[in-house]
């Protein structure tokens, strides 16, 4: 892994909660912290605060937040399709890998249907996305949410159900792969970050200086055929040449989509 940008540290105020927050960060591994008082100012900043860690460079700010899963959560028990799972197939039971977490929408949503029965074990390159990522998730049930109906408090519960389930690992998804036993996992979901970019608009812009941005290898997508019990999931672009490059064939549908979703049925 590369030497990791020093990040400066703090807690916005002296709050027993928020410093042991703050040691948790400290002990993540991959990550290099400074203290405030020595921030150079240049420095990208993890603020700590009652409403949780916030990563600031410059005017960018990220931070985690399942806006995304939640309108699909809501979609969804209220039995609306989404495209991921129709990709995926997820099942109540299933064993899921997501091997590129980003801002674990799709793993929520597939920790939300795979249930308590089933796993979702989210890999992420970049260290401090991993970190911070995994404190949103194990801190979501202490998120203030207002829901105005039923289905929205219904849909945030149970993202908070699922968010507790979702195993987080700083690790590259390549050498993870290269190390897992045959057939263990029931399916493996690969949405890495897009060789053009068009996603200005999208919740994902402040992930790209952050993000691990190289290409999925074949050898990768060689070892997650033999890794998954069922199948194997691309997401990008539209009329990417990613698909036929990794031997992925296109799932139908999704016309007025910008992005198609590849499988490799095993
Ligand atoms: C487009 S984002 C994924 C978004 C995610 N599906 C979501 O719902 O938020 C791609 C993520 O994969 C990570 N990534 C890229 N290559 C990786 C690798 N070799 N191993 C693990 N993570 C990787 C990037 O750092 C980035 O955070």
């Amino acid at each position: 892994m590369d030497q990791p940008i020093p990040i400066c540290l703090r807690v916005t105020q002296p709050d027993i909660e928020l410093w042991e927050r703050l040691q948790w960060f400290r002990q993540q591994p991959g990550c290099s912290w400074v203290d405030q008082q020595n921030n150079l100012r240049s420095l990208p900043e993890l603020k700590i605060s009652r409403r949780g860690a916030e990563l600031i460079l410059g005017k960018s700010r990220l931070a985690f937040h399942p806006n995304m899963a939640l309108i699909r959560a809501i979609n969804i028990l209220r039995g609306g399709s989404d495209r991921f799972l129709d990709a995926t197939q997820l099942k109540a039971g299933d064993s899921f890998l997501d091997a590129t977490l980003g801002l674990a929408s799709d793993a929520l949503i597939g920790a939300l249907v795979v249930g308590e029965s089933g796993h979702v074990l989210g890999l992420e390159k970049s260290p401090i996305l991993a970190a911070v990522i995994q404190d949103g998730l194990k801190h979501l049930s202490e998120t203030s949410f207002q829901a105005r109906t039923e289905h929205k408090k219904k849909a945030w519960t149970s993202l908070v159900h699922a968010a507790s389930r979702i195993d987080v690992r700083w690790t590259d998804h390549k050498e993870f792969l290269s190390r897992c036993p045959s057939k263990s996992i029931d399916v493996i979901y690969f949405d890495p970050m897009f060789r053009r970019t068009f996603r200005e608009s999208d919740g994902i812009q402040p992930l790209h200086q952050w993000s691990e941005h190289s290409p999925l290898d074949r050898q990768t997508v060689k070892d997650a055929c033999r890794v998954a019990r069922k199948r194997v999931v691309l997401k990008e672009r539209k009329d990417s040449g990613e698909f036929n490059r990794l031997g992925f064939k296109l799932m139908s549908g999704g016309r007025y989509s910008s992005v198609d979703y590849g499988l490799i049925i095993i």
